[in-house]
């Protein structure tokens, strides 16, 4: 369970609803929504889904209605029109008992503030959800000690909130919402008043989690940093509407409006850009079948210390050093030449693991999970990548760095970052 299907959801605060929801569906923004009947405009006209066992980020300036869409999830705000399903149950329609029965079965909910009790024991605290439902002592127990230990904080059971740091605390809130077992996780700035090192190291653990317990967690975030972390999609909202939705990576390369754009322009690039989008697909890919004399044909403008051999589906083969071509003999053939140990990275390996490897040998080989060639990484490509954001000046214009490396005029100097990845789909709605 855990899939939530969100159908032309919209929340208007304060006076004259009705007029503001047919104003909405006369296609009029949050701003001349306010104008002209001065209601607040929480949440426009919003649909996506929200996949089963996936980390979905919410993110967007303050304003944008994160808290208000993650909270119309489960209820906890009313959406004035528009339809929420939990997998197949439509929880616009539950009755006050069924939702309150609902909520607690399917959602966990984790704060910015940890809101634990500071009268009560952190095993109290994370088995407090349990005791309400009425789950018989031992077995609350257990859960709650199977929670604590999953957060790291066992040991510390018997200990009261304020004998606890920022971040443990953090760690109970986390165990309260995974103790009782619900298979969506509904998380708002849960980690934004954590120390950095911290944040950073609850990052790491909450996608470690997510991935062992296969939860499905919609997280609020305005930091982008954060987003790439937990490694989930992004939703991107303004003024209540959602404006892109993709992975990172989609989001970066192809940024559906100037407000994206602007979003993403100080993300660290090399965190978010896979292998297969900065790898080289023009590059000149030999044939182990090929003989020296063809494969020096076909290499002769030179400017490259090594070239990726392919066989005739274009799978991997290896690679040939130029040194190594120059000094054969002429009846040899490519297969003869090749590389004892090329180097070999992950079409979906990000970037930032993959240059340590381009700084040492040069050259690396992108390879897809079917074992075909997408081309080569070299330091040249990375710097290509690296200085080309998109809607930048250097995207049409040549960056210095191609300037000093002779690249041809042909090859588009952009390519690696508007290149479709293989990556999931994305899509823009709003
Ligand atoms: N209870 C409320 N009454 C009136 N207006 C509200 C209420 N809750 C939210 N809003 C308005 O709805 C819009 C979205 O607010 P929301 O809190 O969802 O934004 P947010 O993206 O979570 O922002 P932040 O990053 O500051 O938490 C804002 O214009 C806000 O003023
Ligand atoms: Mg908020």
């Amino acid at each position: 369970m855990g899939r939530i299907t969100l159908e032309n959801v919209s929340k208007v605060f304060g006076a004259n609803p009705a007029q503001a929801i047919e104003l909405i569906s006369q296609g009029k923004r949050k701003a001349e929504v306010a104008q002209a009947c001065g209601a607040v405009v929480g949440l426009r006209d919003i649909s996506f889904d929200v996949h089963e066992g996936e980390i979905l980020i919410l993110m967007g300036l303050s304003g944008s209605g994160k808290s208000t869409l993650l909270r119309c999830m489960n209820r906890l705000v009313e959406p004035t029109v528009g339809r929420i399903l939990v997998d197949d149950v439509d929880v616009t329609k539950l009755g006050r008992k069924e939702l309150l029965a609902f909520r607690q079965k399917a959602f966990g909910m984790v704060f910015q503030h940890f809101a634990l009790l500071p009268n009560r024991t952190i095993l109290s605290n994370v088995g407090f959800g349990l005791e309400i439902k009425n789950v018989p002592a031992k077995q609350r127990i257990d859960a709650a000690m199977r929670a604590i230990e999953l957060v790291g904080l066992k040991g510390w059971e018997s200990k009261y909130p304020s004998e606890l740091s920022g971040g443990m605390q953090q760690r109970a809130g986390l165990a309260r919402a995974l103790a009782a077992d619900a298979d969506i996780l509904l998380m708002d700035e849960a980690f934004s008043a954590l120390d950095p090192l911290i944040r950073r190291d609850m990052q790491a653990e909450l996608r470690e989690l997510q991935r062992s317990l296969k939860k499905t967690i919609v997280f609020v975030s305005h930091d982008l940093d954060e987003a790439v972390a937990l490694g989930g999609r992004i939703v991107l909202m303004k003024d209540g509407e959602v404006v892109q939705i993709g992975q990172p990576e989609d989001v970066v390369a192809r940024p559906a409006t100037e407000y994206v754009r602007r979003f993403v322009e100080h993300i660290d690039l090399a965190a978010v850009m896979r292998a297969a989008q900065v790898a080289d697909r023009d590059a000149i890919v030999l044939a182990p079948t090929d003989t020296v004399a063809e494969a020096r044909l076909r290499t002769v403008a030179g400017g490259s210390d090594g070239w990726l051999v392919a066989d005739g589906a274009g799978r991997f083969v290896g690679r040939v050093r130029a040194e190594r071509l120059a000094a054969a003999r002429v009846g040899e053939t490519v297969a003869s030449l090749l590389d004892l140990d090329p180097g070999v990275v992950a079409a979906e390996a990000r970037l930032d693991a993959v240059l340590p490897q381009v700084a040492t040998s040069g050259a690396v080989a992108v390879v897809a999970e079917d074992g075909r060639l997408i081309g080569p990484i070299t330091s040249r490509d990375v710097v290509r990548a690296l200085a080309a954001r998109p809607g930048n000046p250097s995207q049409t214009q040549p960056t210095g760095a191609e300037r000093w490396t002779g690249t041809s005029p042909n090859s588009p100097s952009t390519r690696s970052a508007t290149t479709p990845s293989t990556g999931s789909p994305s899509m823009a709605a709003g």
